[in-house]
């Protein structure tokens, strides 16, 4: 009895507090209790390693990019990120991303199918050093690319901008490495604003979504050029810079 308690009892402690009632409902739908308590007792404790395990993931990535922060300012005198903002995925998100695509649940499973479990946000100031610091980033004999969606050059129909990657870097553990997915999103501050806008507008109950579409979608369109511009005026001050070195 004492055995029992003391095993249950995180377990139980667990699903009342992690989990909110539609969640519960997904993942437990057709089980009794009995096998409510086995799933459980099965997944805890290997669904909480492999969520320390992408949070050592983004540790890794994050510190590349911050290396490459470093280096880039020693030799143009400025930094080419702005931000970097780093989160796991709820467990509520996954559970509703497993259930949306009708994976049974369980911590092998969400390893296997969901790449985006760790996610690395990087805003730039300019369009370039988006691609220079993917590319860096690319290049280093530890990141393999799983997949890359460049919205910037082929932008969504809403107006949606950003360079999207997931990558596959190791962890070193105790006595193995391990191989983890992150998705590295790289956007520049302009484009960083207008998805934070949509973001919020879309998921805000007393907005009408659809009436704002094409005002949106302008100024997504606006907000490149402006980009665009901004690039421009840096390539121009670069210069004027190198001549005045020579
Ligand atoms: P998900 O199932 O949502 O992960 O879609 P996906 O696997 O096709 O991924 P995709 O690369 O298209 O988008 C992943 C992430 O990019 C989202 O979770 C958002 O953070 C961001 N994103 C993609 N499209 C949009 C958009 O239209 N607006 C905003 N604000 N963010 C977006
Ligand atoms: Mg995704």
């Amino acid at each position: 009895m004492e055995r029992k308690k003391k095993v249950f009892a995180p377990v139980e402690e667990l699903f009342r507090t992690s989990f909110g009632e539609k969640v519960k409902e997904r993942i437990f739908q057709n089980l009794d209790t009995q096998e409510i308590s086995e799933v459980m007792l099965r997944e805890t404790d290997s669904f909480t390693n492999l969520m320390v395990y992408y949070k050592c993931a983004l540790m890794e990535i994050e510190t590349k990019f911050r290396v490459l922060n470093e280096e880039f300012s020693l030799e143009h005198d400025r930094n080419p990120i702005e931000s970097i903002k780093t989160r796991l995925k709820s467990v509520d998100s996954i559970v509703e991303k497993m259930h949306r695509r009708n994976i049974p649940f369980s911590t092998e499973a969400i390893e296997e199918n969901l790449f985006d479990i760790a996610g690395i946000r990087i805003v730039c100031s300019f369009r370039e050093d988006i691609y220079f610091l993917a590319d860096c980033l690319l290049k280093q004999d530890d990141v393999t690319l799983i997949e890359k969606k460049d919205y910037i050059t082929n932008p969504k129909s809403n107006g949606y901008r950003s360079l999207h990657l997931i990558v596959e870097t190791p962890i070193f553990l105790k006595n193995n490495k391990k191989m983890m997915k992150v998705e590295v999103q790289l956007r520049t501050i302009a484009m960083d604003f207008w998805a934070s806008l949509e973001h919020k507008l879309k998921y805000k109950k007393d907005v009408d979504y659809e009436s704002l579409t094409q005002e949106l979608y302008e100024c997504a369109e606006e907000s490149a050029i402006l980009d665009m511009k901004m690039d421009s005026i840096r390539k121009k001050i670069e210069r004027l810079q190198k001549n005045e070195e020579l």
